[in-house]
């Protein structure tokens, strides 16, 4: 990776923010009365968590999962590794998975998986942003801020080999694809 590259706003958090206003309008109609899991995946998906979570005024839990593919690589070894485990049980829960950035979909996919093993009473996902161009695996994503061109992006939880994460807005940085 070019460690000179410069991020450049791809969607700045006044958009980013109409859109999880938005993501939360359509989960609180489909979970309020549910007291859904809210699953986290590590560690990219944490500042979307927290800011969705504000928006969503009825009971929830929160929990997070630590899966892994790309390591400080830009290119996804392909195989995900489970880094943290969760700690709620989630059998018979109603189960939200929270991603950042659905790519290949192979992360996803391994979550969805695992969960389905686990006898849970529903599982839905909701991603800030997919970039479909990249698909290896069909993953359904329930609840989508923003379809995103096949840029590497970073900012807003997303990382570069861990930089960048703390940027207000999703950016891309030039010359850099994933
Ligand atoms: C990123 C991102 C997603 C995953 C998506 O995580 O946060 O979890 O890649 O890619 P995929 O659809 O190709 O599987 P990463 O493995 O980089 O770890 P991080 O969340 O700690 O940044």
């Amino acid at each position: 990776m070019n460690s000179k590259a410069e991020p450049h706003i791809l969607f700045d958090r006044k958009e980013i923010e109409t859109a999880v206003r938005r993501l939360a309008s359509e989960i609180s109609q489909d979970y309020r009365h549910k007291n859904p899991l809210l699953l986290g995946i590590l560690r990219g998906s944490f500042v979307f968590l927290a800011d969705l979570i504000r928006h969503l005024d009825f009971p929830l839990e929160v929990d997070f999962i630590g899966l892994s593919s790309y390591g400080s690589s830009t290119q996804t070894s392909g195989k995900i590794k489970v880094v943290k485990q969760l700690e709620t049980p989630v059998r018979d829960r109603h189960v939200l998975v929270v991603e950042d950035i659905v790519d290949t979909g192979l992360t996803t996919a391994f979550l969805l998986d695992y969960l389905q093993k686990q006898k849970t009473a529903s599982v839905k996902v909701c991603a800030l942003t997919s970039k479909p161009s990249r698909r290896e695996v069909t993953v359904n994503i329930d609840y989508l801020g923003f379809t995103v061109p096949n840029k590497f992006l970073v900012g807003y939880g997303l990382d570069a080999n861990q930089k960048f994460r703390n940027l207000p807005d999703i950016c891309y940085l030039e010359d850099e694809t994933r």
